[in-house]
């Protein structure tokens, strides 16, 4: 694939500048408390990295690994965990950061699983939202851009463990 296949959806210094202005928001609304991150992988790490690096507020960094894709671009029904959090997730407040909801199956299984855990606070920071084929009843906190309704790659998101590298958002072009 060249870039002559890819839509840009945003491009490097849209995402940084909206990134900036959620940063400020979770800055502010966290203020005076240490939040726990919980980077969902792979998809989120550049985004955490980005988001991460721009927050004021104290930061725990913790990962958690789930997939509902396994090599190709549809879904399986159910959450594969495949590593979980090496922090208590007991009396935290924690800021789940995604990269995308679709159909809401991955984040709405992370949130009970650290329900579960009695957190003392939980919510969800998400960089794009595909709303459209909304199955499970969530939505995001901090969403940072709706998307049209496409199969988007690049800024962490991968097609087939492809393309996580681009540095802006992109879609494949109808053939
Ligand atoms: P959901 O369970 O349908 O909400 O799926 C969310 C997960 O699927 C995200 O964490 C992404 O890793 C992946 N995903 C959903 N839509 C896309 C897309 O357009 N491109 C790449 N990955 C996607
Ligand atoms: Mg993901």
């Amino acid at each position: 694939m060249t870039d002559k296949d890819l839509d840009i959806i945003f491009d490097a210094s849209s995402l940084d500048t909206r990134i900036a202005e959620m940063a400020a928001e979770i800055s502010s609304d966290y203020d005076g408390k240490n939040i726990l991150a919980v980077c969902v992988l792979r998809g989120a790490f550049i985004f955490a990295a980005d988001l991460l690096r721009k927050i004021t507020a104290d930061v725990t960094l913790d990962y958690l690994e789930v997939t509902r894709y396994g090599n190709s671009d549809k879904p399986e029904e159910n959450l594969k965990l495949i590593s979980d959090l090496s922090h208590s997730a007991e009396g935290r407040h924690i800021l789940v950061i995604e990269d995308i909801i679709d159909e809401g199956i991955t984040l709405s299984a992370v949130r009970s699983l650290l329900l579960k855990r009695n957190p003392a606070s939980i919510r969800i920071c998400a960089l794009f939202d595909k709303p459209e084929h909304r199955r499970a009843d969530i939505s995001g906190d901090y969403i940072g851009f709706r998307v049209p309704d496409r199969f988007v790659i690049g800024f962490g998101m991968d097609y087939k463990q492809r393309y996580r590298n681009i540095p802006y958002l992109a879609a494949v072009k109808a053939q």
